[in-house]
């Protein structure tokens, strides 16, 4: 198991891949940029959530570059061409 596989799977725990309409929004859905860009932003304030706030400190910026890349991957390779 890859590095971004085992992070994204704790991920998992709160987020479900693609499924919305829940208060936690899917990250599979996101393209890699996209999860660098939101996880950033996260680590840098507590607003809007605490919660991954807390999750983008617990990374390092290698460890967050394999989980986007990783949840990017896998959502290029669940879309039909
Ligand atoms: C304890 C639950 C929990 C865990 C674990 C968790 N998240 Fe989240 N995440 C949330 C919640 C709640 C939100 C919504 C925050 C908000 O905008 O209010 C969120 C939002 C996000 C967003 C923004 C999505 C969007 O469309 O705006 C991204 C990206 C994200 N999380 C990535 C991750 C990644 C990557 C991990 C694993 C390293 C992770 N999350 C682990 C609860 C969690």
């Amino acid at each position: 198991m890859s590095q971004g596989a085992q992070i994204a799977a704790t991920c998992a725990s709160c987020h479900h891949p693609t499924d919305g309409g829940q208060a936690i929004p899917p990250i599979a859905t996101l393209d890699e940029q996209a999860i660098v860009k939101a996880m950033l932003a996260f680590r840098a304030s507590e607003s809007p959530s605490h919660v991954m706030h807390a999750v983008a400190l617990s990374l390092s910026d290698d460890e967050l570059a394999a989980t986007a890349r990783y949840l990017a991957d896998r959502a290029n390779a669940g879309r039909q061409p």
